[in-house]
């Protein structure tokens, strides 16, 4: 698999860090999905870097390909990278800023970027938004609906659009949950990560379970759709204990929640623990047991995982981040944002300078933040393909796969890994990991794509 590939395929929900979320390939720890931010192993910058880049451009009219699923999407992920503190335990492309951020400077620099990403993919109807972060619900409503303004000045939303804001549980954030509501979101996703105070200091959080309960509280009063993310496989968490947290998780969820396995990501301060010795997390087989429980008491209460980490009632699934694992079409607009837009017949992987104020000043001179914009190979968007779509529970149609590598996927492998009971086939042909073979999935995605 190309390293280009694999690298965009890191974290989700994001396109800050693209998707999803982790570059870990350990067994135990499958892949998880966050949003795509710019996913933690953001591309370097490029050799153009500081010059203009020549942009393909879109015709107006021209058909955007088929993707996989049943019509064609077009995404919008937005990126905010600010946050009041810093999580010992993430990567994502996120900053603290002790001055205040001049948020309407920032507003224009969005529209402008969504005007010229617009200009090269005129005409697309948009499906689905997303405010990912950093901290999205750290922006005033105004903000969020400048933005949302901006994309619908340049593109069609469509009138059921899923629109997706990620938000912190404090009690400061969900007073401004109303306001976005009238902004134009309607769905949020909080970041709970734990119904434990004790967990909660120790993930370096700023809110208690019970003001996070009160934020889910909220959430429910004001929009149609909301999903909140919990950490699991946290350092010294026994399987009764999660198994305790994730049923009261339950009781208070509605339609989605992620459940993410803690990834030790390298360059933040729980790596420099774990490396010390001074952070012991589960070991395999405890986090095996855990992984196993998460399955067993979210498909029984109805909530089944639709993906690696995230787990629907059916017909509630986040919209937007599938997507990226569809492998269908996304403008990334803001700092570090991941795109795959598809131009005159090539589906290009873009992605923007990470640093805030650097992709301001970028964008005020340029008009984008754009700092890699490549066409993808036959191969490596196959790959993509392979490793995004084989994350989720419908698998994939290998007749897509062969459409997009020119060939077939390797019949002997596929045999192979039916055998060990690692992938099947459906009763519609469609190819996708078992059960047992999601705590190896980088493994088996590595198996095909090979
Ligand atoms: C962009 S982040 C969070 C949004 C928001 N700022 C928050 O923290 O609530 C999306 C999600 O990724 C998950 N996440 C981030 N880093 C992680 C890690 N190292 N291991 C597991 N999950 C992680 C968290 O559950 C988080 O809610
Ligand atoms: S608040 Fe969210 S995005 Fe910010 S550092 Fe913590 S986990 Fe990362």
């Amino acid at each position: 698999m190309s390293g280009k590939v694999a690298r965009a395929a890191q974290r989700v929900g994001t396109p800050v860090g693209d998707f999803s979320c982790t570059s870990d390939t350990t067994p135990m720890n499958p892949p998880e999905s966050h949003t795509p931010q710019q996913p933690p192993a953001c591309p370097p910058p490029q050799a153009g870097e500081g010059k203009e880049l020549a942009f393909p451009q879109g015709r107006k009219g021209e058909e955007p390909p088929a993707g996989d699923g049943d019509t064609q999407k077009f995404g919008v992920y937005i990126h905010w990278p600010f946050c009041l503190s810093k999580c010992p335990y993430c990567d994502f492309n996120s900053h603290v800023r002790h001055a205040a951020i001049d948020e309407a400077r920032f507003a224009r620099a969005f529209a402008a970027e969504i005007a010229t990403t617009a200009a090269r993919v005129p005409g697309r109807s948009v499906s689905t938004i997303f405010f990912g972060g950093g901290t999205p619900s750290l922006m005033q409503p105004a903000t969020v609906g400048a933005i949302l303004d901006a994309v619908a000045r340049h593109w069609t939303v469509a009138s059921d659009a899923e629109v997706t804001l990620e938000a912190n549980p404090t009690s400061v954030e969900a007073t401004r949950f109303r306001g976005y509501r009238a902004a134009g979101v309607n769905r949020v996703s909080l970041g709970v990560q734990a119904l434990d105070d004790g967990a909660l200091r120790a993930l370096g959080r700023t809110h208690t379970a019970q003001e996070a309960l009160a934020a889910v509280a909220i959430a429910r009063q004001v929009f149609e759709r909301y999903s909140f993310d919990l950490i699991y496989a946290r350092p010294g968490q026994t399987s009764a204990a999660w198994a305790a947290e994730l049923k009261r998780a339950i009781g208070e969820a509605a339609e989605h929640l992620s459940l993410y396995q803690l990834t030790i990501e390298q360059d933040t301060p729980f790596h420099t623990l774990y490396q010390a010795g001074k952070l012991v997390v589960p070991d395999d087989d405890t986090a095996r047991a855990l992984y196993d429980i998460t399955q067993e008491i979210t498909a029984a209460a109805g909530l089944p995982a639709y993906e690696v980490s995230n787990h629907a009632r059916a017909g509630a699934e986040c919209r937007h981040n599938l997507v990226y694992w569809r492998g269908q079409e996304y403008a990334g607009i803001g700092p570090g944002a991941h795109g795959r837009l598809d131009i005159v017949g090539e589906r290009r992987a873009t992605a923007t300078e990470k640093r805030p104020e650097a992709w301001l000043m970028r964008v005020e001179s340029l008009g984008h933040g754009v700092t890699t914009d490549e066409a993808l190979t036959r191969e490596e968007r196959a790959d993509e393909f392979l490793l995004m779509g084989l994350r989720l529970t419908e698998g994939i149609a290998p007749a897509r796969f062969a459409e997009l590598a020119g060939r077939p996927l390797q019949e002997r492998r596929v045999t192979i890994l039916r055998e060990e009971g690692a992938v099947e086939l459906t009763p519609d042909g469609r190819l996708r990991v078992t059960r047992a073979g999601f705590p190896v999935l980088d493994a088996v995605v590595a198996d095909l794509a090979a």
